[in-house]
């Protein structure tokens, strides 16, 4: 069988969350976030759950630590929970917050594992959202106040920095669709919380090299590449407009510097924006959003198809059989990802790229012998750094791969039931056992390459 190899110095993570993993949320003077109170709403949270204790991953991290040196990882792309550093939103740091992820840190680096910490994963300060949260334009001097006391602290360890992680996740469903903390259903208010989002990334970028000595600095997206039903101009226009509202809302402003011209007309036409001029958009604003960053990270999960409706309005809609959609709906689609990453490049001439989240929910359980054969996850996978592997050979920057996740977690608006991770957690004693899936990735990190038949644990 033939084995291709990864170039040299490709690094192999897995990522987390704060708010999905840690728990403790009461622990060392950490306050209330948006999504602990959002879950407090009955409804918000399809099992009704919380993140209370999740995989109480606070206390437990040495043990979780050892189940990351048993998979071989080369790198960890955790997150910093803002309510434990500075817990009202404003004011005081509280050190003890900090002292953490201080020791996490330590203990990531003496076991050779390279730290990637993201500084906004979705856990903002309730106190800071009853004052407007990222609809406000102060809050994004409230996270550079934050991302100054983070990267004081842990910057002579931490090199890798990541700002925000997928704006568009933050302002469109949290502030648009609802589904998400804040929970808000105001599309204007959503577009007024992306720039803010990104001003406040655009901001932070000296505010961390200043701080930080060799600091490497990216920012974290979900795309999602559209494709048209067909090749009709309807069809056409309708990938287009997903392809503006989801990705080019947010590549355009960092890497050419603007807002893209179709996306601010469609929205004027669908309402959401009085005229052309964006009202929240301050002179300089995209100057300094336009900063040049060291890496863009790509999430990315699955494609979009989108075809236009009876009123000429686009639709999505299901794409790939159901064989091949997991837990969540999404189509198991590699070629997306090279297609992705290949435009990154060549369109928008990236400096440097990392997959920073990638994989699916598969409800595989522990069987009778304590196995968990997820291998619909090992095809998933193995397809997707096929395609990593093809955008390597097209000449993408793609410097390495983060898996989500390390661990099964609370999967925010679906609760528990949706599991992503390597480990399967037993929620009721907190134990963690290895799935195939993370014997499997242990093995191709330790080879630095991949079979070209996918050949799945017996
Ligand atoms: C991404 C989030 C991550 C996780 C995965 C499944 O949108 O960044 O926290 O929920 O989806």
């Amino acid at each position: 069988m033939k084995t291709t190899g990864f170039p040299p110095g490709f690094l192999w993570g897995a990522a987390t969350s704060s708010q999905q993993i840690e728990g403790a949320i009461g622990a060392a003077g950490r306050r209330e976030s948006i999504w602990d109170r959002f879950a407090t709403v009955p409804g918000n949270i399809e099992d009704g759950t919380n993140a209370d204790v999740a995989c109480d991953h606070y206390h437990r991290w040495r043990e979780d630590l050892q189940l990351m040196k048993w998979l071989g990882l080369g790198a960890y792309r955790f997150s910093i929970a803002w309510p434990r550093v500075v817990p009202d939103g404003r004011g005081p740091v509280n050190p003890a917050g900090l002292d953490f992820y201080d020791g996490l840190v330590d203990a990531l680096l003496d076991a050779g594992i390279t730290p990637f910490a993201t500084l906004y994963h979705w856990d903002l300060p309730q106190a800071l959202q009853e004052a407007g949260g990222w609809a406000n334009r102060d809050t994004v001097d409230r996270f550079l106040d934050y991302t100054a006391a983070v990267t004081a602290r842990l910057g002579d360890r931490v090199k890798n920095w990541i700002t925000h992680n997928e704006p568009w996740c933050i302002s469109h469903l949290g502030h648009e669709q609802g589904c998400h903390a804040p929970g808000l259903k105001d599309p204007a208010t959503a577009l007024r919380a992306s720039h803010h989002l990104l001003l406040s990334h655009g901001r932070a970028v000296p505010v961390i090299r200043g701080e930080v000595a060799g600091a490497e600095v990216g920012i974290v997206h979900n795309h999602c590449p559209a494709y048209p039903h067909s090749d009709s101009e309807g069809d056409r226009d309708a990938a287009r407009w997903f392809d503006g509202f989801f990705n080019r809302w947010y590549l355009d402003p960092l890497f050419r510097g603007r807002y893209p011209e179709d996306v601010i007309a469609d929205r004027v036409q669908q309402g959401d924006l009085p005229s052309a001029e964006l009202p929240f958009v301050e002179e300089g604003d995209l100057d300094v959003i336009s900063r040049s960053v060291d890496y863009l990270g790509v999430n990315y999960y699955s494609r979009a198809v989108f075809r236009v409706g009876p009123q000429g309005e686009p639709v999505g809609i299901r794409s790939g059989k159901p064989a091949q959609r997991n837990d969540m709906g999404w189509e198991d689609y590699p070629p997306g990802l090279r297609r992705l990453l290949v435009r990154l490049h060549e369109e928008y001439a990236v400096p440097r790229l990392y997959v920073t989240e990638n994989g699916g929910a598969w409800s595989d359980a522990p069987d009778a012998e304590g196995r968990v054969r997820d291998h619909r996850k090992i095809r998933y996978l193995h397809g997707h750094l096929h395609a990593a592997l093809d955008a390597l050979d097209a000449g993408v920057p793609l410097r390495g791969y983060f898996a989500w996740s390390l661990l099964d977690n609370w999967e925010w608006a679906h609760g528990y039931p949706k599991r992503f991770g390597f480990y399967w957690v037993d929620y009721e004693t907190q134990e963690r056992i290895a799935k195939d899936s993370a014997l499997w990735y242990r093995d191709v990190i330790a080879r630095h390459g991949l079979d070209d038949e996918l050949s799945l644990p017996v």
